[in-house]
């Protein structure tokens, strides 16, 4: 059973259980039986330590790289089970929020918990819009950047820059602060990442308008010129929020990771924000969709798709925006993003790379190498040819990623810091390496 189903807390809360809520372990070593509880199907990697063959020793631990089957932290944000490819926000179905909301109420309803009532949507739409200016010294700051700055290296390092501006941000066990730096990062995100678009094309910045809805605002941050009003495509605009919504949060990923294991230490949510951005920049996550696209411009055409997978199949590369740690069925915003393609390639004209992309899922959906490994298509697959349809350059894919999922992060972040559970993030390690030798003065060494 998957252990972070709801179906399975309901049966672990059941009365009519047969059998105790316990694991029997008995270490060979000694002989000796332990019983330790299980709660949710999991059992606290803590409760391993008292098995020991001497009592002066550590205790076992669980070794787990990359975080395989261990459960971080209890979560109320975000439920995926990728075996069927269902992901809910606070329970409800992506497809549904995808449908019928916006990415400003889902991210208000990630980091509250509920929907917004009307006034309490204006509220929050309010101060978000009325936190979208940046200090005009962030902007010499952005200036600093070479011409070619890859924008989330800039992004990384301006983010980081707010918590010099803002030093009251440390004050993270204050509500009110808190909600004061949520609105400060969901409003500047785009702004921040709009204006590193704009410095790399030597244009200039192109301020917030507070008239616009969140991604018409952050359309026309990026794309007016001589116009005295900005008017996005309503079409573009709305596709834009969608996929803004399909990357709000996705439960303990990468970088979530990285915003929870840095929050721990306790520094402002800024710094920790930075640091999960950069773990988003990694082409392994967040990065992978600007490497769909350059791998789909690297294969060019139908015809070479093939020789492709044959390389992918030989383990010589990877078929990014394929596979993913937790889905192994089609990932549920793929399918979405599909759908949002049409519509983008309706204005836009379609984008020739799209047969190359469907030709490789194709085949990829029928071959046992990936049919007997589970890889469908993920998030990535599709987005990059949505943006670059769109008019976004490929390193801009990357931050249109991070300015969504900085809503999913704040949750992830404040749900650590208000878990009575949670320490600072310290795993363990298993030493290989030398016991106690003797220092070697320099002219004894070989
Ligand atoms: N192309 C070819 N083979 C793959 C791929 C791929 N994209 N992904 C996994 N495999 C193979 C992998 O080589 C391994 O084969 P074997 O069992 O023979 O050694 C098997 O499938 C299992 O893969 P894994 O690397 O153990 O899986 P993981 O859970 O550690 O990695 C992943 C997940 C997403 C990092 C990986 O699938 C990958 O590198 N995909 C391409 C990058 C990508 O699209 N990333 C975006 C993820 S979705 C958005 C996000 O959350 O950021």
């Amino acid at each position: 059973m998957n252990p972070t189903t709801p179906e399975t807390q309901v049966a672990a809360e059941g009365t009519t259980r047969m059998s105790r809520d316990t694991l029997s372990i008995t270490d060979n070593r000694t002989g000796k039986a332990y019983e330790i509880p299980i709660k949710n199907d999991t059992i606290h990697a803590t409760d391993l330590r008292q098995i020991k063959v001497k009592p002066d020793e550590f205790g076992m631990m669980s070794y787990d790289p990359a975080f395989n089957n261990t459960a971080l932290c209890q979560s109320k944000i975000t439920f995926i089970d990728g075996d069927k490819g269902i992901l809910r926000y606070r329970g409800y179905s992506i497809e549904e929020l995808a449908e019928k909301s916006t990415y400003l109420e889902t991210a208000y309803l990630i980091l509250h918990g509920e929907l917004p009532n009307r006034s309490q949507l204006e509220e929050w739409t309010y101060h978000i819009t009325h936190h979208t200016f940046i200090h005009e010294s962030v902007k010499k700051f952005l200036d600093g950047f070479h011409y070619d700055a890859h924008p989330m290296g800039m992004m990384i390092s301006a983010i980081a820059a707010l918590s010099t501006f803002y030093p009251e941000a440390k004050d993270i066990f204050n509500k009110d602060s808190r909600r004061k730096q949520t609105y400060r990062l969901i409003g500047k995100m785009p702004t921040l990442a709009a204006f590193s678009y704009r410095h790399s094309l030597g244009m200039p910045f192109a301020y917030p308008d507070n008239e616009l809805s969140y991604a018409g605002n952050f359309l026309n941050m990026l794309f007016k010129t001589s116009e005295l009003k900005y008017r996005p495509n309503p079409t573009l605009e709305h596709a834009l929020d969608v996929l803004f919504i399909l990357h709000a949060d996705h439960e303990q990923n990468c970088s979530a990771n990285a915003m929870r294991c840095v929050g721990s230490s306790h520094v402002d949510p800024f710094s920790a924000t930075a640091a999960a951005t950069a773990a988003l920049y990694g082409p392994l996550h967040g990065g992978a969709n600007e490497e769909v696209l350059r791998m789909l411009l690297e294969i060019g055409s139908l015809a070479n798709v093939p020789a492709f997978i044959k390389r992918v199949k030989a383990g010589e590369t990877k078929l990014m925006g394929f596979g993913h740690r937790v889905y192994k069925n089609y990932d549920p915003r793929a399918r979405i993003i599909k759908h949002v393609a049409d519509g983008v390639f309706e204005i836009m004209g379609r984008n020739p790379l799209l047969n190359i992309a469907l030709e490789c899922e194709r085949i990829a959906l029928e071959d046992d190498y990936f049919v007997s490994r589970k890889l469908y298509p993920n998030v990535d697959f599709y987005t990059g040819l949505i943006y670059q349809s769109m008019g976004f350059p490929v390193t801009m894919f990357p931050v249109l990623f991070a300015i969504p999922r900085t809503s999913g992060w704040i949750a992830q972040w404040e749900e650590m810091l208000l878990d009575p559970e949670q320490k600072i993030a310290r795993p363990r390690q298993v030493y290989l390496g030398y016991d106690l030798r003797p220092y070697a003065p320099l002219d004894q060494r070989s």
